[in-house]
């Protein structure tokens, strides 16, 4: 049976585009009320037009930059300023930075470093904390298939995402005795502008193994009302992860490297 989520509260970070558009989409219909966070304020703005036309719900928008030091303490202060209590974190804001890792300028990669596991952590642990004490609340965490081996060209990034899988896969436990609910999600490349915002053209390789995003927001979410620890949508994804586990780890992170840099 599923979850009934009507009238609960459900915080996405990254609500512009991508992703969280989507998570946006299926928990508005399932009668969620929306507190949505990221930059771009016009961009949530109109997706909240278009959602409060089609369901019976509460948006409240907070425009941030979650890469600032402070910004998840922030984010925490002013939901509960606003009496919104938490019951759904999507913890899915983040970034791709492509290229070699000494030819980007650091603080581009210490700002994605930020976002991508500081903010999460630093928001995580603050709802968590509420949730707890409450003895319920769903938490999902967006990793990726970049997690699962080194990944030439997005070094940092993937272990930003390394860190994460396991981060979640640890608390997802931690957390079960409480009756608080962490799932992580590892998609694989899918359709949004991550590659676009990363600084990378799309290859032959991305073409064949692209996943629409709805798809893949539609999978992290069941399994976070089903409890799982982890998930990784999408049977190529699944075949490529299992068969990696039987090469070398120098080997995994050259044939990656190789497919991500492909023309
Ligand atoms: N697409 C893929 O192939 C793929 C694969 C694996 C994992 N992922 C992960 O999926 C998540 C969502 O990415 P996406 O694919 O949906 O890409 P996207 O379309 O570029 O969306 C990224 C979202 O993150 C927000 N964001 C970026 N920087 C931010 C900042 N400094 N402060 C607040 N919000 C910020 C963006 O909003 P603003 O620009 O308005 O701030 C946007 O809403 C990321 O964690 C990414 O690592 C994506």
């Amino acid at each position: 049976m599923k979850q009934d989520l009507q009238g609960r509260w459900a915080l996405v970070t990254g609500a512009s585009s991508g992703f969280g558009v989507d998570y946006c989409h299926l928990l508005a219909a399932r009668g969620c009320h929306l507190l949505m966070a990221a930059r771009r304020a016009e961009a949530m703005e109109k997706l909240a037009e278009t959602l409060r036309a089609r369901f019976n719900i509460r948006i409240e928008i907070i425009a941030i930059d979650l890469a600032q030091s402070g910004a998840a303490a922030e984010l925490f202060q002013r939901s509960e300023a606003a009496g919104i209590c938490v019951d759904i974190l999507i913890n899915n804001a983040g970034v791709g930075l492509f290229g070699e890792f000494t030819e980007q300028p650091l603080t581009k990669t210490l700002s994605m470093l930020q976002l991508n596991t500081s903010c999460v952590t630093e928001l995580t642990y603050l709802y968590a904390q509420q949730m707890r004490q409450r003895r319920s609340g769903h938490i999902l965490l967006v990793a990726s298939i970049a997690a699962f081996q080194p990944l030439p060209g997005y070094a940092a990034y993937s272990g930003s995402k390394a860190y994460i899988l396991l981060f979640g896969e640890a608390l997802h436990e931690e957390l079960k005795p409480d009756g608080v609910h962490l799932t992580v999600l590892a998609p694989g490349i899918s359709a949004t502008a991550f590659f676009e915002v990363a600084g990378q053209q799309a290859s032959w390789y991305h073409r064949l193994v692209e996943m629409p995003s709805r798809t893949v927001a539609a999978a992290g979410l069941d399994a976070l009302f089903a409890g799982k620890a982890s998930v990784l949508p999408g049977l190529l994804n699944q075949l490529t992860v299992f068969v990696c586990r039987f090469l070398p780890r120098q080997w995994q992170g050259r044939i990656a490297g190789r497919a991500m840099r492909s023309k």
